[in-house]
């Protein structure tokens, strides 16, 4: 692995934590370079923050009816054509086919806004609300084939307040991944230092 790995961030939306990562990487607190940000949705706002802050953005909107694999080719080039290391998920809401898992073994990162293997999916604050839990949180994992499955790199818990909205818990949710993602990828893309 070089000196300071690149990194290819891929976002679907508002990219709160893909600008918690740049910060991270801009302050120096984490040692790599984030050279690409992909997004399935051309109008996500993370796109617009990504080249404000002049980072390469590339948008691949996936195709109705049209296979995974083939919406996937394009941005499995744009991965490979940046030099990519990694490629870290941050609110990426497509679920990668296994080949694509496979096109890059032990180098995809993914976070996710609940206590896996609890409450896995795209909805994982409004199902620990529903579920009247008491506690929730943040994990960080590596990808494997399966959605929202893979070694578990860290885990932080979130506590579940009477009177909690999706907005109030998602915003505690939100504070406490912007804080562990840039500190779990510093210490995966390190741990040998
Ligand atoms: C984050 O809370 C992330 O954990 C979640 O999407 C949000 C993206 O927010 N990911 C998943 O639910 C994946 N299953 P952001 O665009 O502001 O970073």
């Amino acid at each position: 692995m070089r000196a300071k790995p690149k990194m290819a961030i891929m976002i679907s939306g508002t990219g709160s934590n893909m600008e918690a990562i740049i910060s991270s990487c801009r302050n120096g607190s984490l040692d790599a370079e984030p050279v690409i940000v992909i997004s399935d949705n051309p109008s996500a706002p993370g796109v617009k923050k990504a080249a404000s802050r002049g980072i390469a953005t590339f948008s691949a909107p996936y195709g109705k009816g049209v296979p995974r694999e083939e919406n996937e080719a394009p941005i499995i080039d744009a991965i490979r054509r940046a030099d990519a290391d990694w490629i870290v998920l941050a609110g990426y809401m497509k679920i990668l086919t296994p080949s694509f898992v496979r096109a890059f073994p032990g180098r995809i990162v993914n976070i996710h806004p609940a206590l896996l293997p609890s409450f896995p999916g795209a909805h994982a604050i409004a199902d620990a609300l529903e579920a009247n839990a008491d506690i929730t949180g943040v994990t960080i994992h590596m990808v494997d084939e399966l959605v929202d499955h893979g070694p578990i790199i860290a885990q932080e818990e979130v506590a579940i307040m009477p009177g909690d909205t999706e907005d109030s818990l998602g915003a505690r949710i939100h504070a406490v991944e912007h804080r562990l993602y840039p500190r779990a990828l510093q210490e995966l893309f390190h741990e040998d230092v």
